[in-house]
């Protein structure tokens, strides 16, 4: 087993013991899938936590991507960086602590793909904040559009309704994702 692997599987036992609200190996899988195919050179991600989706993520990309990450917490963002660098993946990760509705518009990338995971109602403002720097082909994944639909509901009505996004939802046992790729 690789070392990124090796890192995966220890945190998905954690979350097993503990409450560790990761995106899983199902519905990372369809994170890994839609990362795969964009080949992204510059991805952002909104909620961090310990850096298991940033590592799935990683995985899949080249020595010459990066990805942003954004994490409110500190200590988080410091595990975050400890499992990063032990799961030795190629793209450069740089890990920005800070609440996601004033770190994003301070960042200067175009981004190729999204991964928002953090609160949930605000996931439309983080769209409109950074949809400057996406451009057509980014694709964007937001989780938890199954069981926090409710809470997430202007940004699934803005992605599926705006003829911004082409967007698919994709149920996951109670969960989903839903991934939409910017037209
Ligand atoms: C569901 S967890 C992220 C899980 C991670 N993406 C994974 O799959 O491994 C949500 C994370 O977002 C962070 N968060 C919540 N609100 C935030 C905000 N406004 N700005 C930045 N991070 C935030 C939380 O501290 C938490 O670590």
């Amino acid at each position: 087993m690789n070392k990124a692997d090796d890192v995966l599987r220890k945190i998905e036992a954690m979350a097993e013991n503990e409450f560790l609200p990761i995106v899983g190996p199902r519905k990372g899988k369809i994170l890994a899938e839609a990362v795969r195919k964009v080949k992204p050179k510059r991805v952002l991600e909104v909620g961090t936590l310990i850096g298991y989706s940033a590592i799935l993520m990683g995985k899949e990309l080249s020595s010459d991507a990066q990805i942003t990450t954004i994490e409110v917490h500190r200590l988080e963002a410091k595990e975050a960086e400890k499992n990063i660098a032990r799961a030795e993946i190629p793209p450069k990760v740089n890990i920005i602590v800070g609440e996601a509705t004033k770190v994003i518009p301070t960042l200067a990338d175009c981004f190729d793909a999204v991964f928002i995971d953090a609160e949930k109602t605000e996931y439309y403002e983080y769209l409109k904040l950074m949809e400057d720097k996406l451009h057509t082909g980014t694709v964007v994944v937001a989780d938890n559009a199954g069981i926090f639909a409710d809470q997430m509901q202007d940004y699934l009505n803005y992605v599926r309704n705006s003829g911004k996004y082409k967007s698919t939802y994709f149920q996951v046992g109670d969960d989903a994702v839903e991934v939409s790729v910017k037209l």
